[in-house]
């Protein structure tokens, strides 16, 4: 929304794709635009009426479209304007221009509106809404928020009624996870935003100084209107954000960060249930009542992230770009918190909870995807060095089992996004039971981030690529880092420690070495891309990379991929191999060499041909396997981090080969704020 900053209805168009390309990764099956549709001088006339553009497909496709509209002006210069905009991962309705966003209460656009997340109770609302005679278009669940606040809107009480509290008697009807932004023609030049499970912040661009740093919050409760109704005010001086002097301000809504970066680092991360109003060109936050906990004003945080962390660089895609970004995003997880000299590790956020964690019964790991698989990879260290029974749990599964949590236990929720939606369900599921909840996330103010007792940040950077590649060997070094810090002043375990963080030291130039090896994983990828399937075993630490590598050639080549537990081998997995069935194997000089020994040469003996990762030296292997992939040897709890990129780089590369867009397989989103 810009407020007294001209911009030319090109330049709004154009601010509102590209923030749509940065989320695209989120979810790409059709995308969509609402913005003014008048032409004349004046802004207010030119607000009441909406222009929606709609298409199937990724951004670029809606890009295109805009294009071949004929009827509109594109240098039109508006000095107000709103303009929302969406990219959708459909969960209901297939997708088609039809049920992309915006969704529009009528025929006319009276109000639109675009939405993140799931309405549970959709049903219910359009069965309600249709009995008022109110027509749908679409299959989704998002258009019931649309009818349903014309229907407010059409059934309000008196004429000078607040966009917000419109807005917060809708949201009061809604169950389920949204994110949403809203746009009207009874409410020219003011935007609308609230979220309750799904994420969404603020961004202020402002060249002249705002009224303050943080915006108190209004408590609908302790407000009367001009009435006396407990009506939302307009927002008023007192309790809202605005530049001093009435100067210009651009405010921009998002799901995350990287849409708005390259216009601002300022931001609000707004709380479930805020209501955040901008109205003549004031940004105000309601909510229905003080709860206990809830700080009454939301601050305005700077953040560090900088554009050129978003963009490809020299890269084809981001997938292949956070591959070789590990050599410097592990040393970003690490920095600061090791001390190599002393041997020490230092958690600024776990600082005020490491007694009380050490003092615990049990830890679980809750994550789904990649994250679980960073739990899987790290449980058998965090076993050693805490001595503690460590769980590892995919969310949803949790979740399924009620299973139990007590207060004595403590419970870490991994996640890149901080915000998938079974992740933060178990987060919630587990604080009300009294556990102590730690996150290990990799984006600042995620929900995970602020609902979590206390944490670690993994400051991988930016991660777009749908497949999990960085954020992975991010969230293992810090989960290693955790379980280092568990047994600090364990005497006993003194030189088991020295040897991990000495291991550490020296990952980042491992990594590099693992890197180089992607000529030759490209020529593998070769004789392997028309293959239906691909086999990954191994066990111990490697059972992991297993499940990952399998996971990653899944996602991305479609493929049909399983990683298998070298140690069920026997018990079903063995009658899968014949000569002609591609397996990968993960064999490593550590305490289970000699069972992967056993299960290479039960593969040989069924005709199998092996593609073994081994360690660079090891010719016992080499001898058996029809091809080796050599990698630097390490401590045995960090070769993890090694086992993988080879994997992560034949996945990458199997893609390509078989035509497929890296960055966004099909089907996939990248952070799945839905149940
Ligand atoms: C999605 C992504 C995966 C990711 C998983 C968990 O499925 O496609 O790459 O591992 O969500 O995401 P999180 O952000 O919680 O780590």
């Amino acid at each position: 929304l810009n407020y007294h900053v001209p911009r030319t209805r090109r330049d709004i168009l154009e601010i509102l794709l590209k923030g749509l390309h940065r989320l695209e990764y989120r979810g790409y099956d059709s995308a969509g635009v609402g913005i003014d549709a008048g032409n004349g001088k004046d802004w207010e006339t030119n607000a009441k009426s909406i222009q929606l553009i709609k298409q199937r497909g990724k951004v670029k496709m809606l890009d295109e479209e805009i294009n071949k509209q004929q009827d509109i002006e594109m240098d039109v210069e508006f000095d107000v304007h709103l303009g929302i905009a969406h990219t959708r991962w459909a969960t209901h309705g297939a997708p088609s221009p039809v049920n992309s966003h915006p969704h529009r209460s009528d025929k006319t656009n009276e109000f639109i509106v675009v939405h993140n997340g799931i309405i549970t109770n959709y049903k219910d609302l359009r069965k309600f809404l249709e009995s008022k005679g109110y027509e749908f278009e679409s299959e989704t669940d998002t258009e019931s928020i649309a009818k349903l606040v014309k229907y407010m809107f059409d059934n309000r009480e008196n004429n000078d009624i607040s966009f917000a509290t419109l807005v917060e008697r809708v949201t009061q009807q809604l169950e389920g996870a949204f994110a949403l932004v809203f746009k009207s023609v009874h409410y020219p030049g003011e935007a609308v935003g609230t979220r309750r499970g799904s994420p969404l912040l603020m961004g202020v661009r402002c060249d002249h100084k705002l009224s303050s740093d943080h915006i108190p919050v209004v408590y609908r409760s302790t407000t009367k209107d001009k009435k006396g109704c407990t009506a939302l005010p307009r927002s008023d001086r007192d309790t809202c954000l605005f530049p001093v002097d009435e100067k210009s301000v651009e405010y921009y809504f998002a799901s995350d960060a990287s849409a708005v970066i390259e216009h601002t680092n300022r931001v609000i991360f707004l709380e479930d249930d805020d209501v955040a109003a901008v109205v003549e060109g004031r940004l105000s936050i309601h909510r229905i009542k003080r709860t206990a906990g809830d700080y009454p004003a939301r601050a305005i945080q700077t953040l560090q992230m900088e554009l050129q962390q978003i963009m490809k660089g020299n890269y084809s895609s981001f997938m292949q770009k956070e591959i070789f970004e590990q050599p410097e995003s592990v040393v970003n997880t690490m920095r600061g918190r090791i001390n190599f000299e002393n041997n020490t590790v230092t958690l600024g956020g776990l600082k005020d909870h490491i007694k009380e964690i050490q003092r615990c019964r049990r830890l679980i790991l809750i994550a789904c995807g990649t994250s679980y698989h960073a739990g899987v990879a790290t449980r058998q260290v965090l076993e050693e060095l805490t001595e503690l029974p460590v769980m590892v749990e995919l969310a949803s599964d949790f979740l399924d089992r009620n299973t139990p949590v007590f207060r004595d236990d403590v419970c870490f929720f991994i996640s890149q996004s901080g915000e998938t939606a079974d992740t933060l369900m178990a987060l919630r599921y587990s604080k009300e039971r009294g556990a102590l909840t730690v996150g290990i996330t990799n984006t600042v103010g995620s929900s995970i981030s602020r609902e979590t007792d206390c944490g670690v940040h993994i400051n991988a950077g930016p991660e777009i690529g749908v497949a999990s590649t960085k954020a992975y060997t991010s969230q293992f070094v810090a989960l290693i880092m955790f379980a280092l810090l568990m047994s600090d002043d364990r005497i006993s375990m003194q030189p088991r420690r020295r040897e991990i963080i000495q291991g550490l030291r020296v990952l980042p130039d491992l990594i590099k070495d693992v890197l180089a090896l992607d000529d030759e994983i490209q020529k593998l990828a070769m004789e392997l891309y028309e293959q239906k399937s691909v086999l990954i075993m191994g066990r111990g630490y490697h059972y992991a990379t297993c499940l990952e590598g399998a996971l990653k050639i899944k996602e991305i080549t479609y493929m049909h991929s399983e990683g298998i537990m070298a140690g069920e081998l026997k018990h079903g997995p063995l009658a899968l191999v014949d000569k002609l069935m591609p397996v990968i194997m993960i064999i490593m000089r550590d305490h289970t060499y000699n069972k992967c020994q056993n299960a290479l040469q039960q593969i040989v003996a069924r005709q199998g041909r092996p593609i073994v990762i081994c360690d660079k030296d090891d010719y016992e292997t080499a001898k058996n396997s029809s091809r080796t992939i050599k990698v630097p040897h390490c401590v045995d709890c960090l070769q993890g981090v090694l086992s993988v990129i080879p994997l992560q780089l034949l996945s990458f590369h199997l893609a390509v080969l078989r035509g497929y867009d890296v960055d966004f397989p099909r089907n996939l989103a990248k952070s799945v704020t839905v149940e």
